[in-house]
């Protein structure tokens, strides 16, 4: 490239010299700018499309904006086989479970959740709340098209190592297989496990699978996880999660993309749960619920006692629009480090599960929805995980929490490198 006087000899040299470095500086400026202004441009579209027009916007303690949004304006509506789709205000069928949550309640103690936002307003009826997606969160994707996406995950078909490690994801969970399964259920004990890496997450949740992992796996998953790349903090989230494809080109978290009908006002996918457990303080749980309308064939999502959240229509999904071939209950964790190495990132508590209640992370009274869709005790639970001496589970049965396990660990320690 060559710019006028800038092979010019004279006593303007040095002038020249200037003038050239300015204009090849602004050049590059001007290259740099438009790329980004072009990117804030893709930002602010990708912003309009998953934030919805507010009815009543509500400023949370923690830092998050709930949008009320009209329920029929919400995210799922953009999905090209739900232009036409009636949303249904309530299920046809409620599987009643094995355990009087009251007497539950009563003899764990069990105190009652509410999300943070709640202090500082409430959605009004036909609206949902929809917990605001900001510049950061997008640009803190490592692309937009991952936002709120998850990494392709492989896992435990059988206990084979082949299968694990992958990707870093480390498990350490409870399963059932080899029947058909119309929903699950568990009490999930809630902590805030510390994160090493903000590219890392530890998440406690329960999975309804159909399919093939890595190749064609539908996918359903409830629980709650820490991930400072998809919400800007280490708070602990109530999210839901789905995938027809074995986690590629479809499925998201919680409302980022459309699919999840939501029809409940009180409860936003994504927000914070607070409080949460302490060692040897108090132990506060979650019940999550998801079933199949053995009517409408939906699949939906009931949080605590109370609160019927939506559905994922069966249209989403390949197996699942028929049932579930494989459950499983349990934590998950990101683990950045190579070559068998491991970050001191926590699973559940961070406690390993002998430890026990008031220390270990737990999940109680987990059952299965049979096909006479009722809720069961699961039969055959078998456990998984990579590595037991970073992330361990164990499992039990009694009386009052039925089947349940405890599971966790601390990542890296003594006897895990
Ligand atoms: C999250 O926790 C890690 C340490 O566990 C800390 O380094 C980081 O600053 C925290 N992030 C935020 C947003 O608070
Ligand atoms: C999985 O990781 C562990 C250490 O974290 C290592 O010992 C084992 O060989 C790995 N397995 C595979 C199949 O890579």
């Amino acid at each position: 490239m060559e710019f006028a006087g800038c092979s010019r000899g004279s006593s303007g040299r040095a002038l020249a010299l200037a003038i050239c470095l300015l204009a090849l500086i602004s050049l590059s400026c001007a290259a740099r700018l438009s790329a980004s202004s072009r990117q804030k441009l893709d930002v602010h579209k990708h912003l309009n499309r998953l934030n919805k027009p507010a009815v009543k916007s509500i400023k949370s303690p923690d830092g998050d904006i709930i949008d009320c949004v009209h329920i029929s304006q919400q995210p799922a509506f953009d999905h090209p086989y739900l232009k036409d789709h009636k949303i249904q205000m309530r299920p046809t069928y409620h599987p009643e479970g094995l355990f009087a949550e009251n007497k539950v309640a009563e003899s764990t103690k069990e105190r009652v959740n509410t999300q943070l936002w709640h202090v500082n307003g409430r959605c009004p009826e036909d609206t949902i709340p929809v917990r605001r997606t900001k510049e950061d969160d997008i640009l803190r994707a490592s692309s937009m098209k991952h936002y709120g996406r998850k990494k392709q995950r492989t896992i435990p078909k059988s206990a084979d190592p082949d299968l694990a490690n992958e990707s870093g994801h480390q498990h350490a969970i409870a399963y059932v297989n080899g029947d058909k399964y119309y929903g699950a259920k568990a009490t999930i004990n809630v902590w805030e496990p510390k994160i090493q890496q903000p590219n890392e997450f530890s998440l406690s949740q329960l999975w309804v699978l159909g399919g093939s992992f890595g190749e064609d796996l539908n996918s359903i998953e409830a629980g709650w996880q820490v991930s400072p790349d998809l919400y800007g903090d280490n708070n602990t989230r109530l999210f839901t999660y789905w995938t027809s494809d074995a986690y590629q080109a479809t499925g998201c978290y919680n409302l980022l993309c459309s699919g999840f009908i939501q029809i409940n006002n009180e409860i936003a996918m994504g927000a914070s749960i607070s409080p949460v457990s302490g060692v040897r303080g108090s132990q506060y749980d979650i019940s999550i619920l998801v079933w199949k309308d053995p009517k409408e064939g939906h699949w939906w999502m009931q949080f605590g006692n109370d609160y019927v959240l939506g559905y994922w229509p069966s249209y989403l999904f390949s197996y699942l629009a028929d049932s579930a071939s494989m459950v499983e209950w349990g934590g998950e964790v990101v683990n950045s480090e190579p070559d068998g190495q491991h970050t001191s990132t926590q699973m559940g508590s961070g406690r390993f599960p002998e430890e026990g209640f008031g220390k270990a992370s737990y999940f109680r009274n987990i059952q299965v929805v049979d096909s006479s869709n009722n809720l069961k005790a699961p039969k055959g639970l078998g456990t998984f995980t990579e590595q037991p001496n970073c992330y361990d589970v164990r499992t039990g049965s009694n009386g009052d929490w039925g089947h349940y396990f405890y599971y966790g660990g601390p990542g890296k320690n003594s006897n895990c490198p």
